[in-house]
């Protein structure tokens, strides 16, 4: 029995793509080529959000903030947590289909490095099956053994590396997957399932003035590989990296960007510490930021990190006449926090 629906998507132009029954559409969407703007897939950020024309789709009910009363009303839905109940039409914003644009796939992996860098954060090395097509600064899911959870990690080496993955993960306390997994039990040779590329926080090539980067934690990893493909396509090219952590044991790739920004004569390295003295800056990113800069006009930005973290920096670019339309940004928020009411 087909178990799946067909689902006409109408914006720019109209395509009709098949939906499984336990398949949110954002994933039949992506897997078929139909580009929608994404970025948190876990219900929390709406910018996902579509308009059912007809039919029904299922999904938990959304939180307010994301999906406001009038909108749901009006026959809003979170793409990234609906699934179709029957044949569906729905309405996607006109200018959905400028974006990253590659294909959501299912790949495996095999853990080819582990190595603890930094109190309680490791890089993991990947080697795909198959390459994977991604822009600098997207993301994938892994699935955590055993169960259907999916944990989200950016991608910190810009594509093109011959199908080798470069993840940067932080332990959490209690995590499923890195207290009972990753920091637990993940050795080298172990495969990993794993499902991309995700999100619209992506290196924007046709921006070629000079970039601010303001990174919280592992929010460095797309920082990363941004920074290493803006240098690949101009090498003198102007990048500020401002990464911020609490204390130096929480610090990592130090010798990394130390030797990028000996190579790169625009490159400027700045590691902050919030909690203590003695190595780079004392304070937070943003704040660094502000000291540094008179202006930012012409200047674009990319954040990641702790919501409260790129919250500040957002203010912090716009306070020094930075455009909000060149700031992008990704917010890391921890997976319990992340499930709708
Ligand atoms: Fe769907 Fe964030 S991508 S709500």
């Amino acid at each position: 029995m087909d178990t799946s629906h067909s689902v006409e998507v109408v914006g720019s132009s109209t395509q009709t793509v098949r939906c499984a029954d336990d398949q949110r559409l954002l994933d039949a969407f992506l897997r078929n080529g139909v580009y929608l703007p994404n970025s948190c897939n876990q219900g929390t950020c709406g910018t996902c959000k579509v308009k059912v024309l007809c039919g029904t789709v299922d999904a938990p009910p959304p939180s307010d903030t994301v999906l406001s009363p009038e909108e749901q009303t009006n026959g809003f839905v979170l793409a990234c947590q609906s699934t179709p109940r029957s044949d569906t039409r729905i309405e996607v914003p006109l200018d959905a289909a400028s974006g990253p644009g590659h294909l959501l796939r299912d790949v495996a992996g095999i853990v080819s490095g582990i190595e603890s860098v930094a109190d309680d954060t490791v890089t993991v090395t990947v080697d795909l099956d198959q390459p994977l097509e991604y822009s600098a600064g997207q993301y994938v899911e892994f699935t955590v053994p055993g169960t259907d959870e999916v944990r989200q990690y950016s991608m910190a080496n810009p594509p093109g590396d011959g199908g080798s993955l470069e993840f940067h993960i932080r332990r959490v306390d209690g995590g499923l997957a890195t207290d009972r997994w990753i920091f637990d039990s993940l050795e080298h040779g172990h495969s990993i399932a794993i499902r991309g590329p995700w999100g619209d926080f992506v290196h924007d090539p046709d921006h070629d003035g000079p970039i601010i980067l303001l990174g919280g934690g592992t929010g460095l990893a797309p920082l990363k590989a941004i920074a290493l493909q803006a240098l690949e396509l101009d090498s003198a090219r102007e990048v500020h990296l401002y990464h911020g952590v609490r204390t130096r044991g929480d610090l990592y790739d130090v010798d990394f960007w130390q030797s990028l920004a000996a190579r790169h004569p625009g490159m400027r390295y700045t590691p902050c510490l919030s909690r203590e003295d003695g190595f780079g800056r004392r304070g937070y990113v943003g704040d660094v930021l502000v000291e540094d800069f008179d202006s930012l006009r012409g200047y674009s930005a990319y954040l990641c990190g702790p919501p409260a973290m790129v919250d500040a920096g957002v203010k912090a670019c716009k306070r020094r006449r930075m455009a909000g339309r060149l700031i992008r940004r990704e917010k890391y928020t921890p997976v319990a926090a992340a499930v709708p009411a």
